[in-house]
């Protein structure tokens, strides 16, 4: 049974409790239905009656949403305010200066604590430093760095002095960074010597080094290095400097830049069709609203939780459910820098006891990994360690698989909390369709219903909506705050990508198939329909890691599809055609192991495919097309079914069909 069908014939079904309902930011369902039919009747007035409750806004805005130059939408733009403002001065002057915000915990188990008070000095001291750097308003400054309290201190100092931040993966290679770094045209990267995750320490400032070295970096003037190991890392005069230095006489005040609503907060890059990736551009206000929102709405935050999502920073849960999120509600968060099995696989239980956390949002996958490692080693089982400090539990990222999803309720969640399954994407900022916590009976495997405003609905091919019950793409039918507002560099590829005109122009394309079910109208994520895998919850193009190929000589053509995983969700099954003759038996491992190696450097570990099949030829149709759903039955190990006519060499699917 295919994980869809099992989900469609899930007939659990878990009622929200209701100790948890009664005080609940949205409690029982007819609050959610009041809200839902506000925003039908008044969908302007809804958000902007929002957009003023959540946030502190420096000059009021008098219009929510321009329409006018569609799909370039906007909101709140005549408003101006300050994300760092928002998130910190206002807590401190609020009278919540000596609550924690952050309890960090290093690889090693040390912890640091971080009072709202002393977040905002080190944002201010950061920030002053910057603007001694000849960081203005409107620069882009890329970060690079591990999780740490500096990675979050260096994305709210940009935002505090209106840089747009593009925070880039401490898994991406040089090559990767060097990409980023030119599309953004970054004036100033941040970054650490070294990180260290699981026992291991890792290259950063070199690794930034050698994608500096690279042509078309010259803008950037500056790098700053946050010691993070004391690590011996080469230094360039001039350019280069402590950020200990940098922020030593710095004021601990800093009066923030008051910036439109529609200024660019940052730039994210992610994986998409083609393969270039794509620079997502966020606002400030419609962001920090749904920041702020979704940490009310979906995690039911209160002063008393300890809120912990298990992301990095280089990813957008990092950026909306830890950076901007927490802090835009004055919550005390645990921020991790190291990996869910080091020094053993019991690490997130026991971090949960440690710190009594009471929000706990993670990935499918980690989920996954953490129930096979407690049925190898029963001593790292959930049942070892006192959760009795949870209430409500998270996931995102990818499809929850029931089996894990019942796993993650009863072991984790001692079948008191609920599973808030999370469905949403760089694109959407936030959340978008989810259940809440007080509101939505569950149903594991599916995310459930679209947080009130949002217009969720599954078309077919033309854009015309489809029953429930049958599975078709889904869409969002109107805008919303916190949506992507243009790729930067490009924004035809976003008319394209996310606003095609087949589908009339108007509809927001997620690149997901979904479907609904016919008793509920609960949605259920199928997947990407597009050439974009998850693995693991990273999203990867394929067309990436082709190019990543055949940029290596010794290949001639490559072609990268997904097979279901275990554990990741999906995995990466490479097709490769050698310029040599088919290797086979030792030297086919050998150089399916360099060839790994080769897309680690290319792009970095996470692109790694975890089969590689040499063929003498790739399957293509009499026009040269590479028959791709071939290729995925081949990836999955199924018998082939399709009509194999038209393929030149029928042999090679035989070929194709051993891993390597
Ligand atoms: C997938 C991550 C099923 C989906 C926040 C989407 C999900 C892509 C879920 C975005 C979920 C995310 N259930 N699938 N709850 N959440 N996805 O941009 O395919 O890294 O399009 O954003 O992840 O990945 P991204």
């Amino acid at each position: 049974m295919s994980a869809i069908e099992s989900v469609l014939q899930e007939h659990r079904v878990f009622n929200p409790p209701e100790a948890l309902v009664a005080k609940a930011a949205i409690s029982g369902m007819d609050a959610y239905l009041k809200l839902t039919a506000e925003a039908e009747r008044d969908y302007e007035g809804f958000w902007s009656r929002l957009a003023r409750e959540q946030l502190a806004w420096h000059t009021p805005f008098t219009k929510g949403l321009d329409e006018s130059n569609a799909p370039f939408y906007k909101w709140f733009e005549d408003g101006t305010l300050n994300v760092s403002y928002n998130c910190l001065d206002r807590n401190v002057e609020a009278g919540l200066g000596e609550r924690t915000a952050i309890v960090f915990e290093a690889d090693d188990g040390t912890v640091t604590r971080v009072t709202y008070q002393d977040l905002l000095a080190r944002v201010c001291k950061l920030a002053n430093g910057l603007r001694s750097l000849g960081v203005k308003k409107g620069d882009r400054v890329v970060i690079y760095m591990p999780m740490s309290i500096e990675g979050i201190v260096a994305m709210q100092a940009c935002a505090r002095i209106g840089a747009t931040h593009s925070v880039v993966f401490g898994g991406f290679s040089s090559k990767s960074l060097h990409e980023r770094v030119v599309d953004a045209g970054a004036v100033v990267v941040l970054t650490a010597d070294e990180q260290v995750r699981g026992g291991k320490v890792l290259p950063l400032k070199s690794i930034v080094d050698e994608a500096l070295a690279l042509e078309g970096t010259e803008a950037v003037r500056h790098v700053v290095v946050y010691r993070r190991t004391g690590g011996n890392v080469a230094y360039q005069a001039g350019r280069d400097i402590d950020l200990a230095t940098l922020v030593a006489s710095q004021s601990t005040t800093c009066e923030p830049e008051w910036v439109g609503a529609e200024h660019p907060l940052f730039i994210l890059y992610t994986s998409g069709s083609t393969g270039k990736p794509k620079g997502v551009q966020h606002s400030t206000g419609g962001y920090l609203l749904w920041a702020a929102l979704t940490m009310r709405w979906s995690f039911d935050i209160k002063p008393t939780d300890v809120f912990w999502c298990t992301a990095d920073i280089g990813w957008v849960t990092g950026h909306t459910y830890i950076a901007y999120g927490p802090t835009a509600v004055g919550a005390t968060q645990v921020v991790f820098e190291g990996v869910p099995t080091y020094p053993n696989a019991g690490r997130f239980w026991d971090m949960i006891q440690k710190h009594k956390v009471t929000i706990f949002y993670t990935a499918p996958t980690a989920i996954r990994s953490l129930i096979k490692a407690s049925d190898a080693d029963p001593k790292v089982a959930p049942k070892n360690y006192d959760l009795s400090s949870l209430r409500i539990l998270g996931t995102v990222g990818e499809p929850i698989n029931p089996e894990a999803w019942v796993w993650y309720h009863t072991e984790v969640g001692g079948g008191r909390c609920p599973v808030i399954d999370t469905f949403w994407q760089t694109e959407t900022g936030g959340h978008v369709i989810t259940p809440l916590p007080g509101v939505t009976p569950l149903v594991p495997g599916s995310c459930t219903l679209p947080l009130p405003g949002i217009a969720a609905a599954i078309v077919d091919e033309a854009g015309g909506d489809v029953a429930n019950g049958q599975g078709g793409i889904l869409v969002i039918k109107r805008p919303w705050p916190s949506m992507i507002r243009t790729i930067w560099n490009d924004p035809e590829r976003f008319k394209k990508s996310y606003f095609p005109e087949e589908l009339g122009g108007r509809l927001y394309l997620a690149g997901d198939g979904a479907v609904r079910d016919a008793e509920r109208g609960y949605f259920t994520i199928m997947g990407r329909i597009d050439d974009v895998l998850n693995v693991a919850g990273h999203r990867m193009g394929t067309m990436e890691i082709e190019s990543a190929l055949v940029a290596n000589p010794i290949v001639a053509e490559a072609a990268v599809v997904g097979r279901p995983d275990d554990t990741t969700g999906e995995a990466i099954c490479a097709f490769v055609v050698l310029k040599q003759t088919r290797p086979s038996g030792e030297d086919a491992t050998r150089i399916a192991n360099e060839l790994r190696a080769w897309v680690a450097r290319e792009i970095g570990p996470i692109a790694k495919p975890k089969d590689i099949r040499f063929g003498e030829n790739l399957p293509k149709t009499r026009s040269g097309k590479i028959m791709r759903r071939l290729l995925r039955s081949l990836a999955k190990g199924e018998a082939i079914t399709q009509d194999v006519s038209t393929l030149e060499n029928p042999a090679i699917l035989e070929q194709l069909g051993e891993a390597k």
